[in-house]
């Protein structure tokens, strides 16, 4: 079950259907995990070399030579002031979006933040800039190389699996470039063999990093801007590792919005919480608090070729992100990290950026009464561009159009032509982002969201039919047998795998063929 943020049931387009692969429906009720099949579905260039991942982290010499302009351009805008400090009373960042009250002022949580202090973050700024536009035309790429971008530590490689098989069962074939911080987190068994017959392979992110030894070594969240920076495509759809497509993402990167504006993010829950300076640091005109919800940077989507100089100033908001830039962009604490990152950079050099306007979907099922999320579901964003979503405002206080909206300002004459209006639906669903019960095969069942409170195994997304109401087919019983597939995949005879399979069979076996009460 899918609850939206705005009260809103959608009715899904008949289309839909037409996307329910067939494999599916045909499929056994006791189906066992087995190898992904590649012969048919992918083209894989299979490695030539036995250290695949050696080769695959081989960066050429404009990378090398780009990447030490870049390191020194930023240490060269360091900002002269000590770091920033919040006090946010415990509010955090979830604060509720009100475009109701559009002229609400940005919050203002900066703890002794002085006007030296923004002068100097103001010129460090400006000088950040004019690097960014002189290094702008050598950004090194592979001119229409359209791929997937993620990145992933040891602890996420097991989850990230699972986010790869759903992405290969949609039948989108894309390459994809695995960032990996450095040697210590590379398991020749997932890099060499695993990753490159789902056409994936690992970057060892280190061996370009560490080239430029001045640079100070990223963190959690910044690896994800030199993930995309440092990946040979042009066109790049960033995933989080626990993130992945309900169909076939391919369409997003040619058709608009991703081709109108090179830049694609999708919303979170919550407003977003930008202190005021950040926009007199960046010299850019202040932007309304409430003009759009916060992103939610699970996915996105950009172009390196038309966002160059953006892609830069993401590089420095993030390099300077845990003293400075998280905190003036998302004054939530310092675990905001990197969500505001990629928009603010797109308008502090002027460029568009499209953000889906349909608010993010809590995915979960009701437990004894309580809504127990484990994810997130973000909108086609070409049907969110289509859809031309309304701003709330005093006319129109709804999220979505509604019947009303299409009818004739006098009933009478569409009385009279015997017309009736329908609105039309919400956008169904692309991505779902599994941030809140990971999917790592050895862990999901120690999970109480997978039970019944008596401890029957269940279903954590809710009933068969609201699933293919909601995408067309039932994505929950994809997903398991994609986590048994992996969980098996060492050892068929483990616990683990027994444990997985049980469980599959309870869920999707006899109770799948009864008459349920949910
Ligand atoms: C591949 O090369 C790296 C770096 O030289 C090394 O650490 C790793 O062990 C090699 N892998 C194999 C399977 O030889
Ligand atoms: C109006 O349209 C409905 C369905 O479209 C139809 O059943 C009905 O006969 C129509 N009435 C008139 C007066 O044309
Ligand atoms: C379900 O909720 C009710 C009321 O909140 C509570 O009394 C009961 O113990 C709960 N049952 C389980 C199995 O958690």
């Amino acid at each position: 079950m899918v609850v939206l943020t705005a009260n809103f049931i959608p009715s899904m387009p008949r289309l839909l259907i037409v996307t329910v692969p067939l494999f599916f429906i045909t499929c056994g009720l006791f189906f066992l995990p087995r190898q992904y099949d590649t012969s048919q579905a992918l083209l894989v260039p299979m490695p030539t070399d036995k250290n695949f991942t050696k080769t695959s982290s081989t960066f050429d010499v404009s990378y090398q030579e780009f990447w030490a302009e870049l390191a020194t351009a930023l240490i060269e805008s360091d900002p002269q002031c000590g770091p920033l400090s919040i006090d946010d009373n415990g509010v955090g960042s979830m604060i509720d979006f009100m475009p109701l009250q559009p002229h609400k002022e940005h919050p203002d949580r900066l703890v002794d933040f002085t006007e030296e202090d923004e002068s100097a973050l103001f010129h460090a700024h400006y000088a950040m800039r004019r690097a960014a536009q002189h290094l702008a035309p050598k950004l090194p790429f592979t001119k229409g190389k359209t791929g997937i971008v993620t990145t992933a530590n040891a602890r996420y490689m097991p989850i990230f699996l699972v986010s790869l098989r759903m992405l290969r069962r949609t039948g989108c074939n894309l390459p994809m470039e695995v960032f990996i911080d450095d040697w210590s987190k590379y398991d020749p068994t997932v890099c060499d063999t695993l990753l490159p017959s789902l056409n994936a392979r690992c970057v060892v992110m280190s061996e370009i990093y560490d080239t430029v030894s001045s640079a100070k070594q990223p963190n959690h969240f910044q690896y994800k801007v030199f993930a995309i920076l440092f990946s040979s495509f042009q066109h790049v759809l960033f995933l989080d590792s626990d993130a992945f497509p309900a169909y076939d993402p391919s369409v997003l990167l040619s058709t608009a919005p991703y081709t109108t504006h090179g830049l694609v993010t999708w919303p979170d829950f919550w407003a977003q919480t930008i202190s005021a300076h950040f926009y007199h640091i960046a010299a850019i005109p202040e932007v309304p608090s409430q003009s759009r919800l916060s992103t939610e940077s699970g996915q996105m989507l950009l172009n390196k070729d038309i966002h160059r100089e953006s892609l830069l100033m993401m590089v420095y908001y993030n390099y300077y992100g845990p003293d400075y830039y998280y905190i003036l962009l998302s004054q939530g604490g310092p675990g905001a990290g990197d969500k505001e990152t990629f928009v603010q950079a797109a308008l502090a050099v002027g460029l568009p950026f499209y953000q889906v306007r349909t608010p993010p979907g809590a995915i979960g099922r009701h437990v004894n009464g309580t809504f127990k999320a484990t994810g997130i579901t973000q909108a086609d964003a070409g049907i969110d561009y289509e859809y031309l979503h309304p701003m709330r405002s005093h006319i129109h206080p709804e999220a979505f159009w509604q019947d009303a909206d299409l009818s004739h300002p006098n009933p009478a004459v569409d009385k009279k032509l015997n017309r009736t209006h329908k609105a039309p639906p919400s956008p169904r669903p692309v991505f779902i982002h599994q941030n809140n019960l990971k999917l790592d095969p050895a862990k999901v069942l120690d999970d109480e969201r997978a039970y019944e409170p008596d401890g029957t195994p269940h279903r954590m997304w809710g009933s068969k039919e609201d699933m293919e109401k909601m995408l067309g087919y039932d994505i929950e019983r994809r997903l398991w047998d994609v986590v048994a597939e992996e969980g098996c995949r060492e050892d068929q005879g483990s616990e683990k795998c027994r444990k997985l399979r049980n469980w599959v069979g309870e869920v999707f076996g006899w109770m799948d063929s009864i008459d349920r009460p949910w």
